[in-house]
């Protein structure tokens, strides 16, 4: 597929998520990329059991390198907000050229997200792409960029460029039947998706160090424990995982390849981040 356009300007990284993510693994495509090649998974399907920003899916999917997408995520508001745009991306293009970017706006959607029932996905799912992009660092429990009295440098508006993000979203539009939406636990997403041939499950866990006030953030210690002996189980299935680089890792792993990297990061503004991959035993790694 060759789209033109901003959200396809980065060939090696197309920007495709709607969602700002701390963390976020779009920039992990190439490498993906490669994965899904070596491993003949190009009419397969691409599973992220913690999608979160989903960044990396969308990539592999609308630029024709997977056939399906599955996105997971157990946070209502993340699930709301995958739901909301695969189903009704007309409504929340809509949503998005019209809605007021200012701090009253920011309450009411903020009350939305804290407060609106659970089950109109569209109003939360806007709610919580209105506060990721008006937020700082996109992060859904902070406040607005330039703070409630709007004094500082940058304002709420500086990450909501409505043209863009329509892009964004009629990109997705146009994928949408081959993109599956989840709201369940990830290891039971594994556990399913594990059985399947012709799929690559990529698990990205809320982090051991730092995850906390990012993101929704479930895992203990004994939820990183039951996802590696989930993973463990499951080795002759085609899977990889990332993590931050920290002793436990390779402790919990260690009968798996394992291999450190460095992505970029925003949040806590460090450059550089160490980063640790884990992959299973039937991969083809390149
Ligand atoms: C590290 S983030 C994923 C970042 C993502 N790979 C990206 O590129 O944007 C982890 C995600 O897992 C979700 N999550 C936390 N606990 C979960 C669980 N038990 N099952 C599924 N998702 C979970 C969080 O809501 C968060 O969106």
């Amino acid at each position: 597929m060759n789209n033109s356009g901003s959200a396809m300007k980065h060939h090696k990284k197309p920007i495709i998520s709607p969602l700002r993510y701390p963390g976020g693994k779009a920039a992990l495509y190439p490498r993906l990329r490669a994965i899904v090649r070596a491993n003949d998974l190009t009419s397969g399907t691409y599973v992220e059991p913690y999608a979160g920003g989903a960044g990396a899916a969308l990539g592999l999917l609308v630029t024709g390198q997977v056939r399906r997408i599955v996105i997971n995520d157990l946070d209502p508001a993340i699930y709301a907000f995958w739901k909301a745009i695969t189903t009704e991306s007309l409504e929340i293009a809509q949503m998005i050229k019209s809605v007021d970017l200012t701090v009253l706006e920011w309450s009411h959607q903020k009350d939305i997200y804290l407060n609106g029932p659970r089950e109109d996905y569209l109003s939360l799912g806007f709610a919580t792409f209105f506060l990721n992009r008006t937020n700082r660092s996109g992060v859904l429990n902070g406040g607005p960029i330039g703070g409630m009295d709007q004094s500082g440098k940058y304002k709420i508006d500086a990450r909501f460029n409505r043209e863009t993000l329509v892009e964004r979203l009629r990109l997705i539009a146009l994928h949408a039947s081959r993109i599956s939406v989840l709201n369940t636990d990830g290891m039971t997403v594994i556990k399913r998706y594990s059985k399947r041939d012709n799929t690559l499950i990529y698990a990205d866990p809320p982090y051991f160090e730092k995850a906390g006030s990012l993101y929704l953030n479930s895992f203990t210690d004994s939820h990183h424990s039951a996802l590696a002996s989930c993973l463990n189980k499951v080795s002759d299935a085609k899977w990889l995982l990332t993590y931050d680089n920290v002793p436990r890792v390779a402790e919990l792993y260690s009968d798996r390849r394992r291999e450190v990297f460095s992505l970029n990061y925003s949040a806590h503004r460090v450059t550089k981040a160490n980063e640790i991959m884990v992959f299973s035993d039937s991969l083809t790694v390149v």
